[in-house]
């Protein structure tokens, strides 16, 4: 097993004030290549701030995160931004698409980002598209598309550099049943058939059954496991029963 992700100890504070509210409060956690984890609880409880400090869109206030052997605490600003762009594709509730770039060119910012011209990638970049159900697509502007089709362009983005870590954050919370669970299923598939590693957050079970693995979080902290194992029917029923026994 190589772990591609760790996270020692770490503590994040927000000023607030004068004062601080302690949003995470000693997380550790390792999540090895190719596995799909889920971090859940309820709102508040620092599952988009772990995943911040996880993808290193912030730095905690103390403890570290290794990210694939490189331990993005110790870098400077621009080294750790560097890490992040090559090693971790993120994907959140709201798409965060560039509303007057195309299809095509919202999957190939993350090269443009990198310096490349938009087309340097074309063939990557329908692949992408191809693989995300939106072939055909790469011309239109994402106000075109459904919510659920824009959701997976994001996700097409995201996985665009082959993100060592696919981390995302509720991508399911502002689509219907039906559209969150081809969103689900379309980040399953990628761990399942190219080993992508996928940390999500979300607090609905139902999402988190797709994960090999669950991980609780209660007020900053990591209460509890649940080993799911990888299968294939997702059935959220043996996930909400552990959770039920564990007082959750
Ligand atoms: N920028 C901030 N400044 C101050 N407090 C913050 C900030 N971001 C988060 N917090 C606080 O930290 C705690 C954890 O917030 P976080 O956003 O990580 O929760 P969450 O589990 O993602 O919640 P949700 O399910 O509602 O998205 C909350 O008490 C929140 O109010
Ligand atoms: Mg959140």
């Amino acid at each position: 097993m190589t772990v591609i992700l760790e996270a020692r100890d770490l503590v994040k504070r927000y000023p607030v004030g004068e004062r601080s509210v302690e949003a995470l409060r000693g997380v550790s956690l390792s999540v090895a290549q190719g596995e799909f984890v889920a971090i859940m609880g309820a709102s508040g409880s620092g599952k988009s701030t772990m995943l911040q400090l996880l993808g290193g869109l912030d730095r905690p206030t103390s403890g570290q995160v290794v990210i694939d052997g490189i331990n993005v605490s110790q870098l400077d600003d621009e080294a750790a931004t560097l890490t992040r762009r090559r090693k971790t594709g993120f994907v959140f509730q709201f798409f965060n698409l560039i509303p007057l770039l195309s299809v095509r060119e919202n999957v190939a910012l993350p090269f443009m980002i990198a310096g490349d011209a938009a087309t340097a990638h074309r063939g990557r970049v329908d692949e992408l598209l191809q693989t995300v159900g939106l072939a055909g697509k790469g011309d239109q502007r994402p106000d075109q598309l459904s919510a659920g089709e824009q959701q997976r362009v994001a996700l097409a983005r995201a996985l665009a550099t082959n993100p060592a870590i696919l981390l995302a954050d509720e991508p399911t919370g502002n689509l219907d049943f039906m559209t969150g669970t081809e969103i689900l299923k379309l980040l399953w598939d990628s761990c399942d058939r190219l080993g992508q590693t996928i940390v999500l957050v979300t607090h609905e079970a139902r999402a988190a059954a797709y994960a090999d693995r669950v991980l609780v979080v209660r007020d900053g902290e990591i209460r509890d496991e649940v080993v799911l194992g990888r299968r294939r029917d997702h059935d959220p029923g043996t996930l909400i029963a552990r959770l039920a026994g564990l007082g959750l």
